[in-house]
């Protein structure tokens, strides 16, 4: 029967000592000889990691990026070099200049970092757009861009297309990973910038499999307020999700204190 396995190669804590931090993420996804890696952090750090952790970057068969923020796109660069015959899944607006404003701090530019893009240039043939869901493997697909049915997730961030604050970042590009097991889905996600909820119904509507097995990834959480909390929790509780593995922008504390697993670098899943 398939096993997949899916480690979180690097994050903003560590579960073992010798592994890199960073604000970043990055899944190593492995299902039977299917390999995937799903983000790349912000810097080259996963690829340090997956070394440490004795797992051959070289063997790299899809690069799927769950959209442009940077903490997501810096280690595109050694992601390529490592495995040059790598098929690249993305959004084209995982491209797009972007930038995050905090109150009483300039703008700060969030889009792909320059290295990122001058990887990717000589690839720019062999990109697999993902405007729509596509399918990577057997029983293995992304969402591409995700439709957004319950307004009270947005995007849960001072998010904009322009240094001056004037056009909101919708992060159209954002999408999920799923894989269906005979328990139900297993979905990864980035950020999940298109809401947690969105991402589950859209999931379920395009693989036709109600039943979901894990959620793992980033829930985007950490400062959300008391009424986003409840919505979402309580949407995760009606779709019957069996188990909740959260990281990276979820927010400890509150991924704890919903009952969810926190996962950290060097930390895998499995069934
Ligand atoms: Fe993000
Ligand atoms: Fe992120």
């Amino acid at each position: 029967m398939d096993k997949v396995r899916i480690t979180l190669l690097v994050d903003n804590q560590a579960a073992m000592p010798g592994l890199q931090t960073e604000h970043g993420l990055s899944f190593w996804i492995q299902r039977d000889a299917d390999t995937v890696l799903f983000d790349t952090g912000a810097s080259g750090a996963w690829a340090a990691n997956a070394q440490t952790l004795g797992l051959p970057t070289d063997t790299i068969q899809h690069l799927v990026l769950s959209h442009g923020h940077r903490d997501h796109t810096g280690g595109i660069p050694e992601a390529l070099q490592a495995s040059p015959e790598a098929r690249i899944y993305m959004h084209p607006k995982t491209l797009m200049p972007r930038y995050s404003l905090h109150p009483g701090m300039g703008p700060r530019p969030l889009g792909l970092p320059s290295a990122s893009w001058k990887a990717l240039t000589p690839y720019s043939d062999a990109l697999r757009w993902s405007t729509a869901p596509m399918r990577l493997a057997r029983d293995m697909g992304i969402t591409g861009p995700i439709l957004r049915r319950h307004p009270q997730e947005s995007s849960s961030g001072p998010f904009f297309l322009d240094p001056e604050g004037r056009q909101t970042d919708p992060l159209e590009d954002d999408q999920a990973l799923w894989i269906q097991t005979p328990e139900g889905l297993v979905i990864v996600l980035g950020c999940a910038h298109a809401g947690v909820a969105n991402t589950l119904d859209h999931i379920r509507e395009i693989t036709g499999e109600s039943r979901i097995r894990a959620v793992i990834g980033g829930i985007h959480l950490a400062k959300a307020d008391q009424e986003r909390l409840e919505f979402t929790a309580e949407r995760i509780r009606e779709a019957g999700v069996q188990e909740v593995q959260a990281c990276h922008c979820t927010g400890e504390s509150v991924a704890l204190s919903m009952g969810y697993g926190w996962m950290r670098a060097g930390g895998s899943w499995e069934t």
